[in-house]
């Protein structure tokens, strides 16, 4: 984290998991809880800390790079993750996405390559996507146009 400065949004922050510990344990950083169900954000208002901020809406919706960091836990298959996750990054950021055992790095490289990202970097069960360019044109897709024609 200490290498992406600027602020940081939890992408499907759901129960606030990471958004809100890490809020909590960087009080300077600004943290944007970002989820798509009403219920949810109405739980994540009565426990953000002061520097975080919850937003109602999706991924795909947001503006574009206006974030040094997007996080995802358990947001959707990596590859999804990947392209809801890399628009919100400016250049020079990261999109950072936990992962289960079953990742397939070479469907998320080449997701990442689309979008303006570089090649994956695994960090103890994370993996860091960097953002090296603008994001192209004809991204963000549509809203569900990633989970039901996935890019790779
Ligand atoms: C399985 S929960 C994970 C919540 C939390 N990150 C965790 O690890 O406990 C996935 C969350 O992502 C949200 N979500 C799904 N698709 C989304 C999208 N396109 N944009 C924003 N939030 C989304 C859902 O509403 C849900 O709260």
């Amino acid at each position: 984290m200490e290498r992406y400065g600027g602020p940081v949004v939890d992408v499907g922050s759901g129960g606030g998991s990471p958004g809100i510990p890490l809020a909590a344990a960087l009080p300077q950083r600004e943290v944007t809880l970002l989820d798509a169900q009403q219920r949810r954000c109405d739980f994540l208002r009565r426990w953000a800390p002061p520097n975080a901020r919850v937003v109602h809406g999706r991924a795909e919706e947001q503006p574009l790079e206006q974030w040094g960091v997007a996080l995802a836990k358990a947001l959707a298959q990596p590859p999804v993750a990947a392209e809801w996750c890399l628009p919100l990054v400016r250049t020079g950021g990261a999109a950072i996405l936990w992962l289960g055992e079953s990742a397939d790095l070479e469907r998320v490289a080449s997701v990442s390559a689309r979008l303006g990202g570089g090649p994956p970097e695994p960090h103890d069960g994370l993996l860091v996507l960097p953002k090296l360019g603008p994001t192209p044109a004809g991204f963000p897709r549509r809203p569900g146009v990633a989970k039901r024609r996935p890019l790779a």
